[in-house]
């Protein structure tokens, strides 16, 4: 019997200096997909995934991420006198013990962030999403889902992988792959951002990680790795070869929100799925590709 993942953990302290100047007063986790912010979708996405506690790793110049979760007493109360439907706030609300704030203090690294929440996560397996990772699947069956199904058959770690072109490898973390089994591929080495040439396939991590507790204990002292920073792959690769450790391949689509032609892509591809802006949307795409 594996222990259900209960927590997850939302990096969510960088600076977003790719999307300066509308990150200047607003976290890149609160920009928009159409209507919902990056950091719901990455919430929605581990709550449907069963994920109950949402651990969020902040810093400062971030509080707003907090108010984000609250309850928006003025607006609400504004909006019920007026009558107006309250439906589009549905899932904004977390409750009181299941949203929990730490800071990371200084910007250390992805590997710093994690460590930063182990008195949260405690000694039990946990989910960590990366937001600015947008990873779109079937309605009820997101990438955390999928994620948490396979965990039940094998238990033990496992991240999501993701095929991209070779020469995109330099930006991930990189699989060196084993035996493959279904949606299942064995890990069998982890490296952060090799340089062009070297990576070990074309398989990347896109954010998407369930991890045993044993991995905070790595943290704890682990070097400081590519780039200068402590790195959770760094970390996890020490755990191949004493515990399970899987790739799952996701059924669905995946946008690199932490790019402005990923983001622009999700902002596209989302609106030309509602049922409200998809035939507006549709024809002014073509009139415009077409001017
Ligand atoms: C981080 C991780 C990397 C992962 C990537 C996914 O890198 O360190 O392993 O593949 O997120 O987006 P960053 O984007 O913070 O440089």
């Amino acid at each position: 019997m594996t222990k259900p993942i209960r927590k997850a953990v939302f990096p969510v302290a960088g600076l977003g200096t790719r999307f300066l100047p509308a990150t200047k007063a607003v976290p890149k986790e609160l920009l928009p997909v159409v209507d919902r912010p990056l950091i719901q979708y990455a919430v929605d996405e581990a709550r449907e995934a069963g994920i109950e506690q949402m651990i969020f790793v902040t810093g400062r110049g971030k509080g707003a991420i907090e108010d984000y979760f609250d309850i928006a007493y003025e607006a609400e109360a504004t909006q019920r006198e007026r009558g107006k439907d309250l439906s589009a706030l549905d899932g904004t609300r977390l409750e009181p013990g299941n949203a929990v704030f730490i800071r990371q203090q200084e910007p250390l690294g992805l590997g710093h962030a994690i460590w930063c929440a182990r008195t949260i996560v405690g000694d039990e397996p946990f989910a960590i999403l990366l937001p600015d990772e947008f990873m779109k699947g079937a309605r009820g069956n997101g990438c955390m889902k999928q994620m948490v199904d396979a965990y039940e058959r094998v238990g033990g770690n496992l991240v999501c992988a993701l095929e991209i072109p070779m020469e995109d490898t330099p930006n991930y973390g990189v699989i060196a792959p084993g035996a493959r089994d279904g949606a299942l591929t064995q890990v069998t080495g982890l490296v952060e951002k090799p340089a062009l040439g070297t990576a070990p396939s074309n398989l990347i991590v896109p954010g998407r990680y369930i991890l045993q507790p044993d991995v905070m204990h790595i943290l704890e002292t682990q070097e400081k790795g590519a780039g200068g920073e402590i790195q959770l792959t760094d970390a996890m690769a020490a755990l191949i070869g004493r515990q399970p450790f899987h790739g799952v391949t996701f059924d669905g689509r995946r946008f690199d929100c932490g790019s402005k032609a990923g983001y622009i892509e999700a902002n596209l591809a989302l609106a030309l799925e509602r049922p409200d802006l998809k035939d507006h949307i549709r024809a002014f795409a073509q009139e415009e590709l077409a001017r």
